[in-house]
């Protein structure tokens, strides 16, 4: 018998929904590794920061926490947020602070409507996949910038954002994109800036993006600006394949997605360090959800999901494809929470999906 592969997983649960989302995504996971027949399995050290861990120590993870992280295969994580924690503390203490610490450049979120699910588009294409790729580590989260004139009375401050690009930042991002779409059915990349107005930074960015084309002949290619293609992802989204975009732009097209093939909780993400000489971390593209925390219907599928590309990166595609299987069996026979129009727990979805996975088992 072949010895058990293991994979040490970091497990940030974070605020709100997030421990409810994860620990379905556990579960998953476990219950692959038990039908798998031992061929590997996962071993867990959960952390308990975030934002209650903020109030209690005055941080939002310990001060050695990256390097504690730095020794695990992956990181599953939750979200960040809570009403009592200013949002851009709880951000920047955590979830940032590990993307950017373990250059985690390549944010993939991939937007698929899933069967059984209703798309917000009144006239949906037969097929709706394609993925955003979001510059992860500067652009407009680079954390540049400061306040200034504070104390001087109402009206008198001033406060300047800035945004980073580099050139070496631009390309890693891109040649990402499209190494991508090289290995999907239509390879295509569209970058996505606002040039005319960021005469500067995105400029570059558009420069980079047609230098690294030119390597990638085989890739078609094409651009719009971000107001543009907001309208497009609405209107035309048989056109998008691999969107690679800022970080700010990114986050906001995806979420755009991520509505228009069902809601936010199905949509998931992996933060990608991908010459692997960090961890990688995993987590659904939704925040904490206060405002339905606590009542066992959170979506569990974007966290289930964010596992599924977990076992991708950990070279074990062909689990992450027995997930995605499973939760597209689970929502094409209506087994859902109530953002999705459903009558399921946080719970009855994990249940339903680990069913699906027990008909497969060994497949
Ligand atoms: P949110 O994603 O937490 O919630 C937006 C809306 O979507 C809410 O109505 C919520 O109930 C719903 N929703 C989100 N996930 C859901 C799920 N799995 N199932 C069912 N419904 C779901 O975004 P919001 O309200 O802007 O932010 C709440 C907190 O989360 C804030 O503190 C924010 O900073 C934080 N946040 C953290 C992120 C992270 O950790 N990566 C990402 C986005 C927000
Ligand atoms: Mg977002």
């Amino acid at each position: 018998m072949c010895a058990t592969q293991v994979f040490k997983i970091a497990v940030i649960p974070g605020d709100g929904i997030g421990p409810e989302v994860v620990e379905e995504g556990v579960r998953v996971l476990d219950h692959l590794a038990h039908t798998a027949g031992g061929a590997f399995a996962f071993e867990y050290v959960r952390f308990p920061w975030g934002c209650r861990y903020y109030l209690d120590t005055g941080r939002m993870m310990d001060a050695d926490g990256l390097d504690r992280l730095a020794a695990f295969d992956a990181i599953y994580f939750g979200a960040v947020g809570w009403p009592s924690v200013p949002d851009h503390i709880s951000l920047w203490g955590l979830r940032l602070a590990i993307c950017q610490g373990f250059d985690q450049y390549a944010n993939v979120r991939p937007v698929r409507l899933l069967p059984g699910l209703q798309s917000a588009l009144r006239n949906p294409p037969p097929a709706m996949a394609w993925v955003v790729v979001r510059e992860n580590t500067e652009g407009e989260y680079a954390g540049l910038g400061g306040r200034n004139l504070r104390g001087r009375g109402p009206g008198k401050e001033v406060a300047i954002q800035s945004s980073l690009f580099t050139d070496e930042g631009c390309e890693r991002i891109m040649r990402f994109a499209f190494e991508m779409a090289r290995s999907r059915p239509r390879k295509r990349v569209t970058s996505v800036t606002k040039s005319n107005a960021q005469q500067y930074g995105m400029v570059l960015w558009d420069e980079v993006f047609h230098r690294v084309a030119r390597q990638y002949p085989d890739v078609e290619t094409d651009q719009g600006l971000v107001d543009a293609m907001a309208a497009r992802f609405v209107l035309r989204p048989d056109t998008l394949e691999v969107v690679v975009a800022s970080n700010l732009f990114a986050d906001i097209l995806s979420d755009l997605g991520s509505a228009l093939v069902g809601d936010l909780g199905v949509a998931a993400s992996a933060n990608l360090n991908p010459a692997h000489r960090y961890p990688s971390m995993f987590e659904p593209v939704h925040g904490s959800a206060p405002d339905i925390a606590g009542q066992g219907i959170a979506n569990p599928i974007g966290a289930i999901w964010s596992a599924a590309l977990m076992l991708e990166h950990l070279g074990l595609s062909a689990q992450a494809d027995r997930i995605m299987r499973a939760v597209a069996a689970t929502t094409a026979a209506g087994q859902v929470t109530p953002d999705l129009g459903g009558r399921s727990t946080t719970r009855g979805v994990g249940d339903a999906i680990m069913t699906q996975l027990s008909r497969t088992a060994g497949a």
